[in-house]
């Protein structure tokens, strides 16, 4: 039996979506997961960091990209407890500058993913993956990276034909 882990990066609160600001109790990629979840019964677990992004969306995209710059780690708040039972992981995160929000980035240097198939997915507002995929395989180098689907974060409620395309993706 393969054994699945949905990790996922997303928040909520304010974001920005086809052009003006909008407030949701659950992030976009945060729906994606939750898709994914209902789909393949995997585990979930949620990418978060110990010092909390709260003052807004443009407060965000600042921190963000001065996290970027300085190629922080942030801390998270929780582990997953044994990562060598799983063989399928799900990545799910937000399209931060054209890649992955630093978090994932200490996420995936915490773990051993040697062997793993990981199946990245990702909610954006026009840039799509941009070069996170890339440096997702440089991160986990040994690791199985499939092609992996990004949806346009306004469409993640109604994303279901793409969260099937995700899920075919572990075969
Ligand atoms: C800090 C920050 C940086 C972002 N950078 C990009 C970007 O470079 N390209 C893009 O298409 N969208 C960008 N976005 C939009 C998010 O990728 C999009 O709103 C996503 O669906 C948010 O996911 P979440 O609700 O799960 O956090 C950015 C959003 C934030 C908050």
């Amino acid at each position: 039996m393969s054994k699945i882990l949905i990790a996922y990066f997303s928040l909520k609160g304010e974001t920005y979506v086809n052009g003006r600001l909008e407030m949701r109790s659950v992030g976009n990629t945060e729906v994606i997961a939750g898709k994914i979840e209902a789909l393949t019964h995997g585990d979930l677990f949620h990418i978060e960091t110990q010092e909390p992004y709260l003052a807004g969306y443009y407060a965000t995209t600042e921190k963000a990209q001065e996290e970027q710059r300085r190629k922080a780690r942030p801390r998270l708040t929780a582990e997953v407890g044994n990562m060598a039972q799983y063989d399928t992981v799900f990545l799910g995160y937000p399209d931060w500058w054209g890649t992955m929000p630093m978090a994932v980035f200490t996420f995936l240097e915490s773990y051993d993913f040697s062997g793993k198939k990981i199946i990245p997915f990702c909610t954006h507002e026009g840039s799509g993956f941009g070069h996170s995929v890339d440096d997702l395989k440089k991160a986990c180098p040994r690791a199985d990276v499939r092609q992996g689907v990004a949806i346009r974060g306004g469409s993640a409620a109604t994303a279901d034909k793409e969260v099937a395309r995700i899920v075919d993706m572990m075969k």
